[in-house]
């Protein structure tokens, strides 16, 4: 899989909600080679400041050579990218990891909490490109309160899957978590669910599949130097007892194949 540093240029500026942001990007190399659930690391100053670069999830791409960047303004790395202007270039590294495997012949369920519903909406196009009945496939995104969803859910509604969402004050979908949707839907037997979002989220994700016997993908997130294999700042335990890079053996995983605390 090959990998590219491209000067990528930011054509367009969305301030979704208060310190949520999305950016597209210029960026052709990446974009054409880009797989749902991989990620790009992100050089977001000009200088040394900050020294690394920072991961994100391939929130979209386009056939036109763009990508977008969807994610939250938290730290000195995030807070430069949320004040940068269109025009302004950015030095982008990718695509990294192995993305979301698609099981083409299963209904899909995809689960997006919070800042996790950003490569959700990758993974939705190629899931509703597929040649086969898309009755039974399923999004259900969450997040704290309506401007963690809203601004979104009109990008999901393009691809014509059934939507659920769900907030923790109620104040967009219905008050509650992902995971209480998901417990609450008649899914078919072989569905394939999709996950990413926070680490307690994700457990419950792990908890619900294996009680039904469901095969569970979800894409993880560890704190990365490189991103590429060479730092082992991002190792997760694995079932067996050994560890895995977030970012070469992720950052998806099936959850079968990760140490949980339950
Ligand atoms: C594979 C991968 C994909 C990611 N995709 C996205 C995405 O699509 N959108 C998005 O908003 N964020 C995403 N993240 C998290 C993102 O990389 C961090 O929010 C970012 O690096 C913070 O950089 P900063 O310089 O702004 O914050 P810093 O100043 O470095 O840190 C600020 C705060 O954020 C915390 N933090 C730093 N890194 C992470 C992390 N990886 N997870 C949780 N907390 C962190 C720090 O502990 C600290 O409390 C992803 C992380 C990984 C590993
Ligand atoms: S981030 Fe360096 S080994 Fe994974």
């Amino acid at each position: 899989m090959s990998q590219h540093q491209e000067k990528a240029r930011i054509i367009r500026f969305e301030q979704l909600s208060g310190l949520n942001v999305r950016i597209t990007l210029e960026a052709p190399l990446i974009a054409g080679s880009a797989e749902a659930g991989q990620f790009v690391m992100i050089r977001t100053g000009s200088g040394q400041d900050p020294l690394l670069r920072r991961p994100f999830s391939l929130h979209q791409t386009s056939s036109g050579g763009q990508i977008q960047i969807y994610f939250k303004n938290v730290g000195r790395g995030t807070d430069i990218m949320a004040h940068a202007k269109v025009g302004e270039m950015l030095d982008v590294f990718g695509p990294l990891g192995r993305g979301f495997s698609i099981a083409d012949d299963k209904p899909a369920c995809l689960v997006g909490g919070g800042l996790g519903i950003a490569p959700m909406l990758f993974l939705a196009k190629i899931i509703s490109s597929l040649g086969r009945d898309h009755s039974q496939d399923l999004i259900i995104l969450g997040g704290r309160t309506r401007e963690d969803v809203e601004p979104l859910v009109d990008d999901f509604k393009q691809f014509g899957l059934a939507l659920h969402c769900a907030t923790d004050d109620g104040t967009y979908g219905i008050k509650g978590y992902v995971t209480d949707i998901l417990r609450s839907e008649q899914l078919a037997e072989n569905t394939q669910i999709y996950g990413c979002g926070p680490d307690n989220m994700l457990e419950v994700l792990h908890q619900f599949s294996s009680s039904r016997h469901l095969s569970c993908q979800v894409s993880v997130e560890s704190v990365m130097a490189c991103g590429m294999g060479a730092c082992l700042g991002c190792n997760v335990d694995s079932s067996d007892g050994d560890y895995l890079h977030v970012c070469i053996d992720g950052p998806v995983f099936d959850t079968g194949d990760l140490a949980w605390n339950s």
